[in-house]
């Protein structure tokens, strides 16, 4: 983040938005040719942001996953909202390699979307959680509203049906996934978001290795 204050005031002065974005996303600048190769000032401007910005500020990672530590040191800056962006999409290592052709190896670093969420969970009445990264249908997303997800987020599913569908009919598929929202919700015997948080659930494999190791560290 190395754009000073003046330059999210001027933003906000010209633009009217309702909220600012802010991305946290090392790997990606770093793996770009002309990617941002100075990280010293972005605690000192995001605080500044906080403080200073008169609208909702949102710490955003780009689909590498957000980890606790940020989330906490972000909160002590003032930030009471993240994005909490996972693999498992998108993957912005894989574009800027196949664009500079090297380091193909790193495609798939950072943590996955629910590992991220799972990790956050002691965070989810203090912050905001916003989720994406692999988000693509409507159990995708009760299961990240489950882990105390706020709102989530999907790019890469509305790419692709814009490309294979008339904007018409990707509003019609949209507007499908709310009623697919109740179906799922009903068969989980939930009326609310917050019921959902109730739900008991098991994890598997991977994504329960990981919940045990963070909760040993
Ligand atoms: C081509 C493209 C451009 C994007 N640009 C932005 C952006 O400018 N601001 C933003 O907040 N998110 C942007 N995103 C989305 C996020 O970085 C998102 O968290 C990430 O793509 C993972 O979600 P996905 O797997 O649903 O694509 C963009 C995504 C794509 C695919």
């Amino acid at each position: 983040m190395d754009k000073p204050i003046e330059l999210g005031l001027q933003t906000v002065e010209e633009m009217h938005p309702l909220l600012l974005q802010v991305h946290v996303n090392v790997m990606q600048e770093l793996l770009m040719p002309e990617g941002e190769r100075k990280f010293r000032c972005w605690q000192s401007h995001l605080a500044d942001y906080s403080k200073q910005i008169p609208i909702p500020i949102v710490l955003k990672e780009v689909g590498f996953g957000m980890d606790v530590k940020t989330i906490e040191r972000a909160y002590e800056l003032g930030v009471r909202t993240v994005d909490l962006s996972g693999r498992g999409g998108t993957s912005f290592a894989y574009i800027e390699n196949r664009r500079s052709g090297q380091r193909d190896y790193l495609n798939q670093w950072g943590q996955s979307t629910m590992q991220v969420l799972l990790n956050a969970q002691d965070w989810k009445d203090k912050v905001e959680l916003l989720v994406s990264g692999g988000v693509r249908n409507p159990l995708d997303m009760i299961k990240c509203l489950v882990f105390g997800a706020k709102a989530v987020g999907l790019s890469r599913t509305i790419l692709e049906l814009i490309e294979n569908y008339t904007v018409e009919e990707v509003i019609g598929i949209v507007q499908g996934w709310k009623d697919d929202l109740r179906l799922i919700m009903c068969a989980l015997n939930c009326a609310t978001i917050p019921d959902l948080q109730k739900v008991d659930y098991l994890l598997y494999g991977k994504l329960k290795e990981a919940k045990d190791q963070m909760k040993k560290a």
